[in-house]
Formats: structure tokens, sequence, C-alpha cells
């Protein structure tokens, strides 16, 4: 592929398109376009952009993208929006005079945010490329042909712009908090997943182009912002690269991420980190012991504020239970709670905590009486006993749904 295909040059009687208002309840059709009838053409690209209330930005973004995009390279624009203002009028209004088709997706619920919306794009494109991009001008246009460009040129699978490479600043990231806020993002992401992450600098990029091929969009269960996380974590594509980019001012309206948005973030984190058993047993355990705080906490109150130190024991250990119950159903199982009804949930969780304690005694006497253990090596093993059996019951017996047990999800190892 010569490297010039993919610089932009001025288009020389280009083809007009209308735009195409998707039908959200529709098959999953792909684009239409002429390209699209057929077999994708070589280097193909989906150009996907999620929306939230961003009609003062729709107009320059567009004409910015048709004085970017190369004629020759077969691009088509998908905006899939989750608007409550006029933005999904004014992009068709805009789209009306443009030399390559433009789609809008508006959806009426905002499934899973901003990473829902581009699942939602990814799964109705079928080029060879995606390239994901915020509609704020916050990303540069310029550089969309030559994310696919460094792409094909090195045969990479995912093609990431980053803020983190030379030639590359966060310029338009607001504030000393934000940067703040992103840059420890960024090390507590690469270190929770050192491998899946290798050879991205920037993994809190919204802007990058993957390989359709190497997308599993059923797979994803996206979250909130991080949805170039979610793929290099889920797809593990094989090849990286990255191109270096200035992130912008907004051009206009205001950022939508928030605390909330930090709060999901953190929910994303830990769903991407424990969806193996193994690593779920190891943040189960965990939990647990972040759970002696509350209980010798209660404990301490209790005895204070007069109750005997036995009945106190059992009742602060009823705090350590809540405190693991909404810990372990936030991080380790959001996705498996629909089940069950909550109070469902708590009172299974409750007695096979409880049942914990009492088992131990009994295995106790059993590793010592039966089989000569030491009062010590007796009491660890039974710990360790009763912890693997208790999280094996947590999760057969409060999260697994009830009758069929189906699996969606690769698992996940970083
Ligand atoms: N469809 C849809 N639904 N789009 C949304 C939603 C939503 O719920 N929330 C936000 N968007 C769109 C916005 O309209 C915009 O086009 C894009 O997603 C990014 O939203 P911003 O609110 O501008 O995000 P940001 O500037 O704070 O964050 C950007 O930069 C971060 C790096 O610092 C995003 O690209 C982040 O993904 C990125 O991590
Ligand atoms: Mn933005």
């Amino acid at each position: 592929m010569s490297e010039d295909l993919w610089a932009p040059h001025a288009l020389s009687d280009p083809e007009r398109f209308t735009p195409d208002v998707l039908d959200p309840a529709g098959p999953l059709a792909p684009l239409d376009s002429p390209e699209s009838a057929e077999a994708p053409a070589h280097g193909s690209v989906t150009l996907i952009i999620p929306t939230f209330n961003e009609a003062g930005n729709i107009g320059e973004l567009l004409s910015l993208l048709a004085d970017s995009l190369p004629a020759h390279l077969p691009c088509e624009v998908l905006f899939v929006d989750d608007s409550t203002d006029d933005t999904p009028a004014v992009i068709e209004k805009a789209a009306l005079d443009l030399p390559f088709p433009v789609a809008v997706l508006h959806r009426e619920s905002a499934v899973g945010g901003l990473g829902g919306a581009v699942v939602e794009g990814v799964k109705r494109a079928d080029t060879d490329w995606i390239v994901v991009m915020d509609a704020d001008l916050q990303h540069p246009p310029h550089l969309v042909p030559e994310l696919v460009g460094e792409g094909e040129r090195t045969g990479a699978d995912l093609v990431v712009a980053s803020r983190y490479i030379p030639g590359g600043s966060r310029a338009g990231l607001a504030g000393n908090y934000r940067i703040a806020v992103s840059r420890g993002a960024t090390w507590l992401t690469k270190g929770l997943f050192p491998r899946a992450l290798r050879g991205i600098s920037d993994p809190m990029s919204g802007f990058f182009a993957m390989r359709r091929q190497v997308v599993t969009a059923d797979a994803l269960k996206p979250l909130g912002y991080k949805i170039l996380l979610e793929l290099a974590v889920r797809c593990r594509p094989a090849k990286v690269a990255e191109v270096p980019f200035v992130f912008q001012d907004r051009y206009s309206g205001e950022s939508k991420s928030g605390a909330r948005e930090g709060m999901r973030f953190l929910a994303h984190l830990a769903a991407l980190r424990s969806a193996t058993p193994l690593a779920r047993m190891i943040g189960f355990g965990l939990i647990g012991l972040s759970g002696f705080v509350p209980n010798l906490v209660a404990l301490w109150l209790l005895t204070q504020a007069g109750m005997h130190y036995l009945p106190a024991e059992i009742a602060a250990n009823q705090a350590g239970v809540l405190w693991n119950f909404v810990l372990i159903e936030t991080l380790l199982f959001r996705d498996r709670r629909r089940h069950r009804h909550w109070a469902d949930r708590v009172g299974r969780f409750a007695v096979l905590a409880n049942a914990d304690l009492l088992l131990r005694i009994p295995l106790i006497a059993l590793f010592v009486g039966r089989f000569g253990m030491e009062v010590l090596p007796a009491t660890a093993l039974a710990l360790l006993t009763t912890f693997v059996l208790r999280f094996a019951a947590t999760e057969a017996l409060v999260y697994l749904p009830r009758t069929t047990r189906t699996r969606t999800a690769r698992p996940t190892r970083s």
C-alpha cells in the first residue's frame, strides 16, 4: 500500500450522498452505501462518532472531515446518538452535501453510555476498519486517514492515537485536576493489565482505529467511557501501533464526564479484571480481608455502648458480612445480579458467610483429631478450605442463573 494513498487531497467531482437514519430496532444491516453492497473495499472505514448533545460541533466536524478524508478512502460516518437535544436533526441537515455517506443511529435509551454507543456502531460496521472518534473536535479529524494508513503499513490490528508518545500532548485537557486524574487512571490501568495493554501508552484514549475482524462484539460489556480499554482487554489485538496526537480544546459545549463516570470507570476496571474464576477468587479474598475493618469498628462501638462481647461479636460479624456483600455485588458480580432478587441474594450471602464460621470449628477438630495435625496449621487449613468453599458456594448459589448456566464472555487474561 503506497503511503500517499492515505494522504488527504482535494476532492475532484465527489459523489454526493444523502444522510441515512437507521432504525434502532431494525436488524444489524450494513450502512446503505454503494461500497457496502458487496465485499468491503480494501481499507474501507466506518467512522463511529458517539454523540450526546453535540449540536454545536457537528457542522465544523463534518466540514473538517470532508477536508481530511481522501476521495479514494472509502469511509462511512456513523453517528451513534443518545442526545436529548436536536443533534440528530443537525447531523441530517449538515450531511446533505458531503462526499461520503453519513448515518445516524439514535438510541432512545443510552445503554452502556459512551461505550455502549460505540459497540452499537461496531455491530453495524462491515468495513475493514473501524475508527472511533469524539464529536467535540478534541480529536483532530485529519488524523483519521493517518490512523488507518499506519495500520495498513504496519499490519497492526489496533492503532491508538496517543497523547503520551513524542509528538503527542494533552494540551486540551482542562486543569491540573483532570490531568492528575487522567495520569492516575492510566497508571492504575496499565498496572492492572500489563499484558493486554503492552504497546499502548494511552489506554484512556477515545481515538483509535481497529480492524473489524478483530472485534468480537458479542464478548463486549462496555461500561461508560473507556471503550478502548474494553476492546484491548477483551479482544486482544495481536499487533498494536500508535500515532501521536495533540488533544485539542473542546470546540463547543461541555464535557459529559464527571464523578459518576469516575465510579463507572472503577467498576469497569473491576469487571474486566475479575473475568476469570481465579481473579474473582482473589478479589473475593481481598474484599473478605477488608471486611475486618467494619467488623472491628462495629465491635468497638457495640461494646462501648455496653453490649456483652459475645452477642456483640455476632452482631459485628454481620457488619463485616454486609460490607463484603456490597463490595462483592458492585465489584465482582455486577453483571450477574439479575438472576435473583436483591433480598434473596443478601439472605443467601449472609447464610453462607455465617455457615463459614460454624463449619470451621468441626473442620479444625477433624484435622487435629483424625489427621493428627497441629492446631495452628489445622486452623490455617480450615480457614483456606472454608474460604474456597464459600467462594464456590457464593458463585453457585447466589450469582449463577437458576437453571441453564451460560457463558457469554471470553475469559480474560492479563
Ligand atoms: N452516544 C453517546 N452516549 N455519546 C456520548 C455519551 C453517551 O452517553 N457520553 C458522551 N458521549 C460522546 C460525547 O458527545 C463526545 O462526542 C464523546 O462521547 C466524548 O465525550 P466528552 O464528554 O467530550 O468526553 P471527555 O472529553 O471528557 O473525554 C474524552 O477524552 C478522554 C481522555 O481524557 C473521551 O474521549 C474519553 O473516552 C477519553 O478517555
Ligand atoms: Mn471531549
